[in-house]
């Protein structure tokens, strides 16, 4: 069985062909980072117009590369939740024309659910039940994970995703866009303990709950206090720059790790997933590490090339299928958060 996975969720247009083994037969990536990077940050209107000239020639190549042609798949699954309208509706229109022209099945793909499967794709076994830990651009939340399409929300930031405070943070720093890998980069050369930026909540036992912009603020004061109005002329020095960005990836570390433990020890779950753009940090990727071992639960990281945004995790798809779950061509798209599954 194979199956066809388009992902348009945020600003990358991606495909891939997977099959009911969770072999992947063809994977392409269309990055817009090129696009958004004088923006410093997504900006949804380019997002949609850059999908829907990728789009088809993504999943051309994808198929392509699989050495397949429409008619060798069984279901076409795309990711229609959670993410910018605009971005999911292009993904979602291609999915149902596919379907309609070739008379295939329509599967739904949760995104977060597929940032969690990454993980079990890497594993090569069950992961489930755990905490799922999704850290990306859009989101930083904590669910509890029965199985591969079963979520609980335990929290979720109240402002800022982490990945959004990165890039903005990066922004601020005047290092290039996406921030998050220019600011682990930074943070190589700098002190850690340079600075101590505030960890919002995390002495608050009872939430499992982020929030990112009251830190983002402390840098920005720490650049330039409250009286000044703008950062546009102060200079930095290289050093400088590096310790405020290990700093403030060291306090964003501080409470993705901290939190993560404690939904770890208030569901009695023994299993920590993390998946996600910022899950690709090599800091975290070492703090959650040592809290595994620390605390004795079981760590899976998604891969490198499978935390930012791709359609391999989308062969949580082939869950959906073997359960029978399949949408009419009236499926719509969901932009916000997804509370329960
Ligand atoms: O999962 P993703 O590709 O897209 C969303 O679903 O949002 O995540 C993109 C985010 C960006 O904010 C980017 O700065 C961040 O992931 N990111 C990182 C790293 N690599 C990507 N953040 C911290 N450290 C990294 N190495
Ligand atoms: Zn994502």
């Amino acid at each position: 069985m194979k199956i066809l996975t388009i992902e348009t969720t945020c600003d990358e247009t991606a495909a891939a062909v997977v099959t009911d083994r969770l072999d992947v037969l063809g994977s392409v990536v269309a990055s817009q980072d090129e696009l958004h990077r004088r923006f410093g940050g997504v900006v949804p209107e380019i997002a949609s117009r850059a999908h829907l000239e990728r789009i088809l020639p993504v999943i051309d190549e994808t198929l392509k590369r699989a050495e397949l042609s429409l008619s060798d798949l069984d279901a076409v699954a795309v990711a229609n939740t959670p993410g910018l309208a605009g971005s999911l509706l292009v993904g979602l229109s291609a999915a149902k024309a596919l379907c309609l022209a070739c008379g295939l099945p329509l599967i739904a793909i949760n995104h977060l659910q597929a940032h969690i499967y990454a993980c079990r794709l890497a594993a090569g076994e069950d992961v489930f039940p755990c905490v799922g830990l999704i850290v990306s651009g859009g989101h930083s939340s904590l669910y509890r994970c029965e199985g591969p399409i079963e979520f609980d929300l335990l929290g979720a930031t109240i402002d800022d995703a982490a990945g959004e405070a990165f890039d903005k943070v990066a922004a601020m720093l005047r290092l290039p866009y996406p921030g998050g890998p220019a600011i682990q980069q930074a943070a190589e050369r700098g002190d850690r303990r340079a600075l101590n930026f505030p960890r919002a909540l995390l002495k608050d036992k009872e939430r499992l709950d982020f929030s990112f912009s009251g830190l983002k603020t402390a840098v920005r004061y720490q650049i330039a206090g409250p009286g000044c109005p703008s950062i546009d002329n102060v200079h930095l020095t290289d050093q400088e720059v590096a310790d405020l960005a290990a700093s403030f990836q060291e306090a964003v570390v501080d409470c993705l790790a901290g939190k993560a433990v404690l939904a770890l020890q208030k569901t009695g779950l023994k299993t920590l997933c993390a998946g996600g753009g910022v899950a690709a940090n090599a800091r975290l990727r070492d703090r959650l590490t040592e809290e595994s071992q620390r605390h004795g639960f079981r760590l899976h990281i998604a891969p490198l090339k499978l935390c930012t945004d791709n359609a391999v995790m989308g062969a949580i798809a082939v869950e959906r299928f073997h359960a029978g779950l399949f949408e009419e061509l009236d499926l719509d798209v969901y932009p916000g958060l997804v509370r329960k599954t």
